[in-house]
């Protein structure tokens, strides 16, 4: 009994100095964009806590970190009123502009004028309320006058206080907007699923928002920045960046670059030095907001029918360039769809250099009327993604080539078809080297099978020596048909050898992603995983069956059933296993670090009723286990809230013993001995394994 309440106090220690660490990571990532740890390392403080939580559930308060990870799944979005309406701005286009603006300011305002410019942030007004120093409530703006209750993935965003430092009442105005990164990874990740792809971050952020699913919401990792306290009651201020100033003290994620300046000409140089400065930013900008500072001059400006007078957003122009047009290059994907690409003198435009942009399908090359060797203007859309704008037919000589779809595959010759309700051409070789090659290097990469050193000049070599013709050929290489390949040699062939035998022990959700399922992307191949276990199970599932798991729709598992139906699938799924790869679902570290933070996994481990012996423990392997080996007691160990470290210390909370077991085992018995430790518990691979076994592992 004693123990167990000498537990809970450590516990409840470690519980609020884990959350502190986690405040303060995301306070380095989000606020000053400049993390000090790695995201596993983060991963494992959040499921450090959320495995505290599990064992101690009166640790668990509303603002912890852990509780941002949304729960039910919306209906719809209830509708808030603003009591305040939330506005928008009126639009400067140049120095003019803005001297205009200042010229109408100081119409009313008798006294000199002080500007706060502040960065605008690309991406979706949102209102977040406190109460007490509490969210209560984030909304989106609407139409100005009602907008959406959506607290529950306003909770999700990670720089979103749920706390405040102080217990004040309030509401805040800022932007919620999709950081590059995340974008480009959101995108990627769609592309790999047979989703559209968004057309820029702001479009990401507001669907992210709109989620009903607050588990999608805190996936798609958004963050907000806060640009205006709306309603402040009992509060003395007197200026806009005594307001800035007064949020960021309470905690609330305030832009960093607001400045305040004393006449329009300084915020004109201002706006201008950032004209290419903000490229350089971790999130996309269209222009600078110039505000009044005075509160009281704000009041005497008053509001049009739309937006503040005090208020003004510059737009600089979306950078684009002229370039000329060399080339259409072709190329053809895993699932045979031949994109077209534009192939351009190098331009810089947003800070860096770009030579290619897709240009999607023929119909859109017919549209903009793009021809080989016109000029023709490039921008990147949202400031990131590199798009063909327009040809100017007028630079023409006449030498330009118009472009035709070419009738037969560009890699095997085969013939392209074009399915009735798309746009993209296919080729419809099952056997097309060039979607042979797609395919491997797929089942290859990082998020999937992650062979590491299987580059693709390796898989065409391969492939092209006729070496490899589906994916199962890569487990039966021999190392005297690498050694001869072009700048392999005797020690690549080796490492690279070992890397596709490691990738036999991968856990299903791997595999499943890495076989390229038309629609399946990497969320998708976990769920799938998590829910069938065994691809077995998975192959003999019909269509009900996947739709009744929440996150398949019809059109996933349509795909699916017809992937597994055929008879080619069938035949590759008998030869992996065959060849040893692994078909079952592993609940390891990887499956927890890929998922959000403590979420479904985490709960998984503990679904058996027994307490995890590992839970917040430091825990260090040592010798030869027999059953399995380090990568995956590893694994295990951090499955089950455990952090594994490499060397005996005080720190050290749990000893597991292999064979031959040499200087951790004596550090570790002088540890207790010397009473330092006394706690320290030493464990054979035996009772290491009966609790593995207590906790579902297949070991
Ligand atoms: S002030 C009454 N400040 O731009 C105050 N807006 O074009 C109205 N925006 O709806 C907004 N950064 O979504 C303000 N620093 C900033 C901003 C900002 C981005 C957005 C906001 C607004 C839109 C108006």
């Amino acid at each position: 009994m004693e123990l167990r309440t000498g537990d809970a106090v450590a516990a409840r220690r470690r519980a609020e100095e884990l959350r502190e660490q986690i405040l303060y990571h995301n306070h380095r990532y989000y606020t000053l964009d400049d993390p000090e740890i790695s995201d596993a390392e983060y991963d494992r403080l959040m499921r450090e806590l959320a495995a505290l939580e599990a064992q101690f559930p009166e640790l668990v308060t509303p603002d912890s970190p852990t509780q941002r990870v949304g729960g039910a799944v919306l209906e719809g979005f209830a509708k808030v009123r603003h009591e305040i309406p939330m506005l928008s701005l009126a639009n400067a286009y140049g120095p003019d502009d803005l001297r205009e603006f200042d010229r109408r300011v100081r119409e009313v305002v008798q006294d000199p004028v002080r500007y706060v410019c502040e960065l605008k942030v690309d991406g979706l007004a949102v209102s977040l309320r406190y109460e007490q120093g509490r969210l209560v409530r984030g909304a989106t703006r609407g139409d100005g006058q009602v907008g959406e209750d959506i607290t529950a993935n306003i909770r999700t965003i990670r720089n979103v206080p749920l706390q405040l430092r102080e217990p004040v009442t309030l509401e805040v105005r800022g932007e919620a907007y999709m950081p590059k990164r995340a974008f480009e990874r959101l995108n990627r990740e769609r592309e790999q699923a047979g989703e559209p792809p968004f057309a820029n971050p702001r479009n990401a952020a507001a669907g992210s928002l709109r989620q009903l699913d607050p588990k999608v919401a805190a996936a798609r990792g958004l963050a907000v920045i806060i640009y205006n306290v709306a309603d402040a009651p009992g509060q003395r201020l007197s200026s806009h960046s005594e307001a800035l100033a007064f949020a960021s003290r309470l905690g609330l994620p305030v832009a960093a670059e607001t400045r305040v300046f004393e006449d329009i000409e300084a915020v004109i140089r201002h706006i201008e030095s950032w004209a290419t400065a903000r490229h350089e930013l971790p999130y996309a900008t269209d222009g600078m907001v110039v505000k009044v500072d005075s509160l009281s001059a704000q009041a005497a400006l008053g509001f049009t029918a739309k937006s503040p007078r005090w208020a003004i957003a510059y737009k600089y122009a979306a950078e684009q360039a002229e370039t000329v047009l060399r080339d259409i290059t072709l190329s053809v994907g895993r699932t045979g769809v031949v994109t077209p690409t534009a192939v351009f003198d190098p331009v810089v435009i947003a800070g860096t250099t770009v030579t290619r942009a897709s240009l999607h399908n023929e119909d859109l090359i017919r549209e903009r009327d793009i021809r080989v060797g016109d000029v023709i203007v490039v921008q990147k859309a949202g400031d990131i993604i590199p798009e063909v704008v327009r040809s100017l037919p007028e630079r023409r000589t006449g030498q330009e080539q118009e472009f035709r779809m070419p009738t037969a595959c560009p890699e095997c010759g085969g013939a392209l078809e074009r399915l009735p309700d798309e746009v993209a051409w296919r080729c419809v070789n099952p056997v097309c080297p060039a979607q042979i090659r797609e395919r491997i290097i797929h089942f290859a990469s990082r998020d999937a099978m992650n062979i590491e050193g299987l580059g693709e000049q390796w898989v065409a070599q391969l492939v092209d020596r006729g070496l490899i013709r589906d994916v199962a050929d890569l487990y039966h290489l021999r190392h005297e048909q690498l050694v001869p390949l072009e700048r392999m040699g005797d020690r690549l062939a080796s490492n690279l050898l070992a890397a596709i035998d490691q990738s036999k022990h991968n856990s299903l959700e791997k595999l499943l992603f890495g076989l390229g399922i038309r629609l399946v992307g990497e969320k998708a191949a976990r769920t799938l995983a998590r829910h069938f276990r065994d691809i077995d199970a998975l192959m003999a599932a019909d269509e009900a069956d996947l739709t009744a798991i929440r996150e398949i729709g019809p059109k996933m598992a349509a795909s699916v059933v017809s992937y597994f139906r055929n008879p080619d699938a069938q035949h590759l799924i008998r030869r992996l296993k065959e060849a040893g790869v692994n078909t079952r679902y592993l609940p390891s570290a990887a499956a927890l670090t890929a998922g959000t933070a403590g979420g479904a996994d985490a709960g998984e481990a503990e679904s058996t009723g027994a307490v995890s012996p590992f839970a917040g423990r430091t825990v260090v392997l040592t010798g030869t286990l027999s059953a399995l080996d380090r990568k995956r007691a590893s694994e295990w160990v951090e499955a089950l809230g455990g952090k594994v470290t490499g060397s005996v210390s005080r720190q050290t909370d749990v000893l597991v013993v292999g064979e031959k077991a040499g200087s951790k085992l004596e550090k570790a018995r002088r540890l207790v001995e010397s009473g330092e430790r006394p706690d320290l518990k030493i464990m054979d691979e035996a009772e290491f394994l009966a609790i593995l076994r207590a906790h579902g592992a297949d070991v």
